[in-house]
This record gives C-alpha cells, sequence and structure tokens, in this order.
C-alpha cells in the first residue's frame, strides 16, 4: 500500500455526506473547503444563499461535491424541513458539524435579554435541537458523528462573554451527552475548541490594543489562521478518530498551556 492510499484509507471523507452550518464564516468557509478537498459530499447552511452558492462554486472548482441551504438557526421551524430536505436528496447523514455561532462582548449587567436569547438560540438551543433532528436519522443507521465548536470560552473565560462562554459550555456539555447517550448506536461526538483565531468575528481583538493583552498569553505569539482548524476537524470527521468520543480539543496555539514565558537566559540562538 502506498503512503497515500494508507493515508487515504485512514482520512478520507469520500463517501460522507456531511453537514457544516456557519458554512459562510470566517472559520465555517475553511472547513468547508476542507472537507470538500477531503472528499465529502458537503451540505453547507448559512443564512444567505448568494454567499452559499459562492463556497460551493469554489469547492465544485475543485471537483468537489456541495450543496448549499438555507438554514436560519434562529428559527426552530427551520430545522425538521432541512434535514427532511436532507434526507430526501442524500438518503443519509454521516457528519454533522455546528459551527454557527455568534457573539457580543457586554457585561453581565448589561446584557439584554433579547441579545441573551440571540445567542442562546444560535449557539446553542437550536444546536440542541439540530442535533435531535439529524440524530433521529443517524440512530436509525447505527452510525454518525456529531463535531460542535466549541471555544476557549468552554472551560477558560474572556470578559464580556458571560451569555457567550455559558452557550459553549452547554455545547460541550452537549457533545458529552451525545457521546454517553449513543455510542450504543454506532454514534461518536467530540468538539474543537478553538483559540483566538482570525476571523471578522475577532477582528477587532487584533487591530486594537487588545492584541497586547492576547499576543503574550498565545504560546505562540499569533492568531491562528481558520485553515488551521481544518486537521483536527478532518480527524475528528473521519474513521482515523474512530475510538475518540466526548472529548473537546483545544486548538489554540499554547493559549491554555500557559502563553509565551517571560523571559530567561537561555542563549540557546548563540549555543546552537
Ligand atoms: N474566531 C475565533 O477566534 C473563534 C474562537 C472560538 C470559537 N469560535 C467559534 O467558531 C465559529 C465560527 O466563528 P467565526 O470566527 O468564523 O465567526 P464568523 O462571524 O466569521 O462566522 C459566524 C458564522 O455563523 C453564522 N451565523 C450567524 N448567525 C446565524 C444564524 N442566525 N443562523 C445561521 N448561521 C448564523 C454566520 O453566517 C457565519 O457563517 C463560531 O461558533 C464561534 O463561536 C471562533
Amino acid at each position: 500500500m502506498s503512503t497515500s492510499e494508507y493515508l487515504s484509507s485512514l482520512f478520507s471523507l469520500e463517501g460522507k455526506v456531511i453537514i457544516l452550518t456557519g458554512a459562510t464564516g470566517g472559520i465555517g468557509e475553511a472547513l468547508a473547503m476542507g472537507l470538500g478537498r477531503a472528499g465529502a459530499t458537503a451540505v453547507l447552511t448559512g443564512t444567505r444563499q448568494e454567499k452559499l452558492d459562492e463556497v460551493c462554486a469554489a469547492i465544485c472548482a475543485e471537483d468537489g461535491k456541495a450543496d448549499g441551504r438555507v438554514l436560519n438557526m434562529r428559527n426552530k421551524e427551520e430545522i425538521q424541513p432541512f434535514v427532511d430536505g436532507v434526507i430526501k436528496d442524500y438518503g443519509q447523514i454521516d457528519v454533522l458539524v455546528n459551527c454557527a455561532g455568534v457573539n457580543l462582548r457586554l457585561g453581565l449587567l448589561d446584557f439584554p435579554e433579547e441579545e441573551y436569547d440571540r445567542i442562546m438560540d444560535i449557539n446553542f438551543k437550536n444546536v440542541y435541537f439540530l442535533t435531535q433532528a439529524v440524530g433521529r436519522e443517524m440512530i436509525r443507521r447505527h452510525t454518525g458523528n456529531v463535531i460542535n465548536i466549541a471555544s476557549y470560552n468552554t472551560t477558560g473565560m474572556l470578559g464580556g462573554c458571560s451569555v457567550y462562554g455559558a452557550s459553549k459550555s452547554a455545547i460541550y456539555a452537549l457533545t458529552r451527552s451525545v457521546a454517553v447517550e449513543w455510542a450504543q448506536y454506532g454514534i461518536r461526538s467530540n468538539a474543537i475548541a478553538p483559540g483566538h483565531i482570525l476571523t471578522p468575528m475577532t477582528a477587532v481583538n487584533w487591530n486594537t490594543d487588545r492584541a497586547d493583552y492576547l499576543r503574550p498569553r498565545i504560546a505562540m505569539e499569533r492568531p491562528g489562521k481558520p485553515e488551521e482548524l481544518v486537521g483536527c476537524l478532518i480527524w475528528l470527521a473521519s474513521d482515523a478518530s474512530s475510538y475518540t468520543t466526548g472529548q473537546l480539543f483545544n486548538v489554540d496555539g499554547g493559549y491554555l498551556a500557559g502563553g509565551s514565558p517571560w523571559h530567561y537566559d537561555t542563549e540557546y540562538d548563540s549555543k546552537y
């Protein structure tokens, strides 16, 4: 077996129908391209058909398979018809990747209820109900895989992220629930917790003095690129991770590990 045949037998997503929500965002678009390149049939969702069509066209231009469908994660009533449509057209859903998410940084005492509801609806409540709807199909086939995009705020916390952090901790609890309740039906679930990834959602952190706070707290002293999450996603979506479930993977450039240490005199540059 050649190296490429061996790697392909481990990591290929060929034959898998994969739903990815939030596919038009900074991280979502990079994940969508990765799924397409790894051979998946990617069913991409977002709120704007035009932008979805652009991402699908980019995947199809590389001979990948992609199909974009509007699914507003604020609207629970859109979920079942969406899942029914995917089943009607493809007959199966192998992997669900919950990536859509929003944030608003406000003090704990300043959060209006409508903003609380908006963030919780998109980041957690309808992720729960989409997982339920897709889960019924996966249980029917006794196979499936749910991957949730969590956050540094799942276990750590930044100021002003009380609602966002709660939603991202909840999504990790959901990950563990799916892992323990549905393993008997051949279904796995894991979460990826990106650290500070440069996207439209976080651009404000990197072109203001917030960058002076963040940079030394990241061992690699830089934000991540959305593409740097793709390897972890492909591993989790593929059969290479077949014994891995209920876990949270931090992809954060060494943020949680302790960041960049204060200066100490190693003289490595002159010694080696
Ligand atoms: N960028 C980071 O540093 C970072 C860090 C940790 C976690 N995350 C998470 O990664 C995911 C993607 O974030 P991003 O940085 O690419 O942000 P982004 O703002 O670029 O993308 C967010 C995505 O969510 C979608 N979305 C927003 N409202 C929606 C709705 N009502 N219905 C359906 N989709 C909706 C948007 O269309 C977009 O595709 C989010 O879940 C976010 O919480 C990002």
